[in-house]
């Protein structure tokens, strides 16, 4: 079976890439490297000893895209491609409107005119808005987003569920990652982060090596157990597991799904500092800052639908997702300009 992944040479396709090649799959990636760097799939290759078919392309180009489709025959799409960043969205919704909505539309036209009908999209626990329950589960309403990132996924999952409805042929996986942090044990491939991170463990891990000199807890005075943040943090390899248990859900006739991926549990900011210190030797400097603008205060999942319909659990724990992600950077302490 032959799997094309977009976005394949970013930080969790890349890490699926793997898991897919470990498990049997045959890969086909399409990144525009808008977001990441060609020496991905050498890193790729360097850890499976299996070759990857890369293609330079980007979604939004319909040409491109189907002589992609044509060379490759893939049975089923893995969709990653998309604009990440939340702040960034807030100051360019159309850029990400027109690569996320109109990416994903083009890739589905394209993926219908040549037969292939099985997607599995990265959604995100962003799609809950302020959650009206606690753990998350699947049922739990879609809330409102707060950022035009957070609208493009809640949007994407709509349109990928009316293509489904409007055509049963449509098998379609909507996959809620929680927070996707630490990095394959090699060392090789990891988060790249362009400019200063948005996210908690990168922004940790460049304190750590230095290149930033404190970390901003962005408020403690949330109705948590120590007054920070919580989430539900999951280690990137656990994740790209869950994406090679779901393609069982495109056999025919599976229909629309949609799972959560997370582990259920939550660890607040601090928590986070301390196992990063306890896990790494390192200390993490950090200062406490108003909160902002959007957070929430609580936000972990119910992992039981997919551990029961996928017989997916993840199984690393906070500590392996800190020596991991520490090992990437402190191998890699430019990224992959290094
Ligand atoms: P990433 O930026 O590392 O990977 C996305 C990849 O898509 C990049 O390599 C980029 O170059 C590529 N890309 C972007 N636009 C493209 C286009 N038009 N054509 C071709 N390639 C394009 O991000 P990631 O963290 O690996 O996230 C992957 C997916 O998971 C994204 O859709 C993201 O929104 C979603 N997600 C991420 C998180 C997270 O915290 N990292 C959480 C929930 C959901
Ligand atoms: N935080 C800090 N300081 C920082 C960065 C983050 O205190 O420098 C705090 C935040 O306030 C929050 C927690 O750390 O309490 C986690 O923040 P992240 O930015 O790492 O992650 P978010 O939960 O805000 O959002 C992430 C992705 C979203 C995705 C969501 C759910 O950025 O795209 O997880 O999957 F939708």
């Amino acid at each position: 079976m032959k799997i094309l992944v977009t976005g394949g040479a970013g930080f969790i396709g890349s890490h699926t890439v793997v898991e897919l090649q470990n498990a049997g799959y045959e890969v086909a990636v399409v990144d525009n490297l808008y977001n990441a760097s060609p020496k991905v799939i050498g890193r790729l290759e360097a850890i499976t000893g299996k070759t990857v078919s890369f293609y330079k392309v980007d979604i939004r180009d319909r040409e491109g895209l189907t002589k992609v489709f044509e060379q490759e025959k893939p049975d089923a799409v893995i969709h990653f491609a998309g604009l990440k960043a939340v702040g960034e969205s807030v100051r360019k919704p159309w850029e990400y409107y027109e690569n996320n909505i109109n990416g994903t539309l083009i890739l589905t036209d394209v993926m219908r005119k040549c037969g292939c009908k099985n997607i599995i999209f990265s959604s995100s626990a962003t799609v809950y808005g302020d959650p009206a329950f606690i753990p998350i589960t699947e049922e739990c309403p879609k809330g409102t987003c707060t950022n035009p990132y957070g609208w493009t996924k809640w949007m994407l999952e709509q349109i990928l569920t009316d293509l489904h409805t409007a055509d049963p042929e449509w098998n379609v996986v909507l996959l809620r990652y929680f927070n996707p942090i630490g990095a394959h044990k090699s060392g090789t491939i990891g988060e790249n982060p362009n400019g200063i991170p948005n996210n908690l463990m990168p922004y940790i891990t460049q304190v750590a090596v230095g290149k930033l000199e404190k970390l901003h807890v962005f408020g403690n005075d949330y109705n948590t157990h120590d007054g920070t943040g919580v989430r539900d943090y999951i280690h990137v390899v656990d994740l790209a597991k869950g994406h090679v248990c779901a393609l069982k859900k495109l056999e025919p006739g599976s229909g629309l799904s949609i799972y959560n991926l997370g582990t259920g549990v939550g660890y607040s900011v601090l928590d986070i500092v301390k196992s990063f210190e306890e896990a790494t030797g390192v200390k993490v400097p950090y200062v406490i800052d108003p909160r902002r603008a959007g957070d929430i205060a609580e936000c972990y999942s119910s992992p039981e639908k997919a551990e029961k319909e996928l017989g997916w659990k993840a199984e690393n724990g906070i500590r392996e997702m800190c020596e991991d992600a520490w090992r990437w950077q402190s191998m890699n302490p430019k990224g992959y300009e290094d």
